[in-house]
């Protein structure tokens, strides 16, 4: 049995990801789809049809159980994940450590559980962000996730590339989804995110893209490219400084 997991599917780049893979790979028998909320997974069943399979878990403390059967996983999608702007010392502890839990050690232990059931040409997509290219004051514990989540991808796709396996961690600026609802409930999130707020469904087709050809990394729109070139050339306490007075 032929089957796509996608996590954090009940909203988000995580749905539109069920919604385009539904419609390009129709050899897919099932596609898992894992998120908290269980009535947002039913609207996407009805939506989508009986190939979905819920998996209503919290992943901060749950993920064997999607070892239940013993599936030919062709596509493992990362997406859930949250962040939460503001200092850290400030910040709530449960919610500073759960960043953590939910984008580094939840994906580590689901990614580490599919593998053995992955054959060649499957593919690992995993969601990382732009945030990832340099630390960001007031997004600290989210973007130190995010780059491990980076470089955790680029080297398990070098490690499995003679599998077959291909690896693509997607590093996009903001996109317009439920994630700023929970990143900033007070709305401080800058101004200029907002202006550069990317569509959902372009992100994830750019993602589909790079990952069918084996690329590493997809980055998606002109300014997040400019920007990774950026954070590879200047000084990161530059551009940190720079950040902050924005
Ligand atoms: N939007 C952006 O600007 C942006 C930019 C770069 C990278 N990203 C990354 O892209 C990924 C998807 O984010 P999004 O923009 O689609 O945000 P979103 O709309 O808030 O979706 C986040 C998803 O993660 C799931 N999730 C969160 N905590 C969970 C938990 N404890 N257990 C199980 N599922 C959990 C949520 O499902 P439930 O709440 O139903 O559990 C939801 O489906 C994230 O990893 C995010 O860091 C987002």
């Amino acid at each position: 049995m032929k089957v796509a997991i996608v996590t954090g599917a009940s909203s988000g780049l995580g749905r539109e990801f069920v919604k385009q893979i539904a419609e390009k790979y129709s050899k897919l028998d099932e596609i898992w789809v894992v998120a908290r909320r269980e009535n947002l997974l039913e609207e996407l069943k009805n939506e989508i049809g009986d190939k979905i399979k819920i998996f209503a878990y919290d992943l901060a403390d749950n993920y064997e159980e999607l070892e239940s059967s013993n599936p030919d996983v062709k596509i493992l999608v990362n997406a859930a994940g949250y962040g939460k702007v503001g200092n850290f010392s400030e910040g709530n502890y449960d919610e500073e450590t759960g960043m953590v839990d939910i984008n580094c050690r939840a994906l580590t232990a689901i990614t580490y559980m599919v593998i053995p059931h992955m054959s060649k040409k499957s593919k690992i997509i995993n969601f990382a962000s732009a945030a990832a290219f340099l630390p960001q004051p007031s997004f600290a514990v989210y973007a130190a996730t995010k780059a491990y989540v980076l470089s955790f991808s680029r080297a398990l796709g070098m490690e499995l590339k003679d599998r077959g396996i291909s690896v693509t961690a997607v590093c996009p600026g903001p996109v317009k989804t439920g994630f700023f609802d929970v990143a900033d409930p007070d709305k401080k999130t800058p101004l200029y995110k907002k202006i550069m707020m990317a569509k959902p469904g372009k992100v994830v087709q750019k993602a589909i893209n790079d990952s069918a050809v084996g690329n590493e990394l997809s980055v998606y729109g002109v300014k997040m490219n400019v920007f990774r070139v950026l954070s590879r050339i200047l000084p990161h306490r530059w551009l940190m400084k720079l950040s902050t007075k924005m």
